[in-house]
């Protein structure tokens, strides 16, 4: 895709592919080589395949494929994870949920990336204690809350700030100066709070009263796959994981289908291949400021769901599927 649309739209494209994961361990050792690392931080953007396989799940953490995931986002500082949640009318019936729940969902997860629980140290088990830490300062929560806010500028004006403040200190502070921020630097935007058990029951109940939400790490994990199943399959969902725009405007970022490797149809020409594809065209947005070239991407994916065609995790009992490759060709034909 990205070799079609980039010369169309001037843009110079040049890629280099490195290892990551389980091929980069059953080829160097390491989740994530010197080499991969090193590729990532040099290059404009990094297009990522899913990582992590039952082949794999006996290693320590360290060296799982996911610290390939995990230490890419940390790296490359990506603490703003971008998971748009769309529902393509094509795909109205494909949704678990009612059509007149889920017809017209059209919103963002703005997940933290690289602190919160996912990160907070100390961590670790020793002897009958395992620990994890919730930590956010004051400056990692108002960097993620202004790529939540500003986000929100441009579509609906709505942020809907996700928390247990309930319950946790961590994120009393975080409702604390989300508040201070919308008051003092986005008071155009309509800020709402709401617990996060609360947020994983209205987004289910009354999907589309969300424009924007902002979130904390792990909920921001768990709450993005809930949000997926109103798109009709995770296979659709797209994200950006970016970090701080430079001089020129230009954001580094991180771009992945949602989904993970989905090991039990692995190498069957059966998985969906729109999240992917999705994902190239985040990367043309936000990474290279084309958004004429990710709208093209976007518009012919679009136009092949219109036409019917649907890969099995779309397919409703009874309804033929094609196969990933069948479905990236028809992707392609339709941007020609
Ligand atoms: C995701 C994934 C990852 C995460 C895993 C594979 C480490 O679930 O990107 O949502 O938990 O962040
Ligand atoms: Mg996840």
């Amino acid at each position: 895709m990205l070799e079609v649309v980039c010369p169309a739209a001037e843009l110079k494209l040049t890629t280099t592919t490195y290892l990551a994961g389980g091929a980069a361990i059953d080829a160097t050792g390491a989740p994530l080589p010197e080499a991969t690392l090193a590729g990532a931080l040099a290059a404009d953007a990094v297009l990522l395949g899913a990582v992590g396989g039952p082949r794999w799940d006996g290693l320590p953490y360290a060296t799982r494929p996911e610290r390939a995931l995990l230490g890419l986002r940390k790296a490359l500082a990506a603490f703003a994870n971008l998971r748009p949640v769309r529902l393509y009318d094509a795909l109205v019936d494909a949704s678990t949920l009612r059509p007149e729940v889920v017809r017209g969902v059209d919103l963002v997860v703005v997940r933290e990336l690289v602190g919160g629980l996912y990160f907070g140290e100390p961590r670790g088990i020793t002897g009958d204690r395992g620990v994890n830490t919730m930590v956010y300062t004051v400056p990692e929560i108002e960097r993620i809350a202004r790529a939540g806010f500003r986000l929100a500028r441009g579509r609906r004006k709505l942020l809907h700030s996700i928390d247990k403040a309930n319950v946790l200190e961590t994120t009393e502070l975080w409702r604390k100066v989300v508040t201070r921020l919308g008051k003092d630097e986005f008071p155009d935007i309509k800020l709402e709070h709401m617990l996060v058990d609360n947020c994983a029951m209205q987004l289910v109940r009354n999907p589309r009263q969300f424009d924007v939400v902002l979130t904390e790490n792990l909920f921001g994990d768990i709450l993005s796959d809930e949000a997926a199943m109103l798109t009709g399959s995770i296979g659709m969902l797209s994200s950006a994981s970016v970090g701080e725009a430079d001089a020129e405007g230009r954001v580094r970022g991180i771009y992945e289908p949602v989904h993970g490797s989905a090991p039990d149809i692995a190498g069957q020409d059966k998985a969906n291949p729109l999240a992917a594809i999705l994902s190239a065209a985040l990367l043309l947005r936000y990474s290279a400021a084309a958004e004429a070239p990710a709208a093209r991407i976007e518009a012919a994916v679009e136009k092949v769901l219109a036409s019917g065609l649907r890969t099995g995790d779309l397919a409703r009992p009874g309804e033929p599927a094609v196969g990933t490759r069948a479905m990236g060709d028809a992707v392609l034909a339709a941007l020609h």
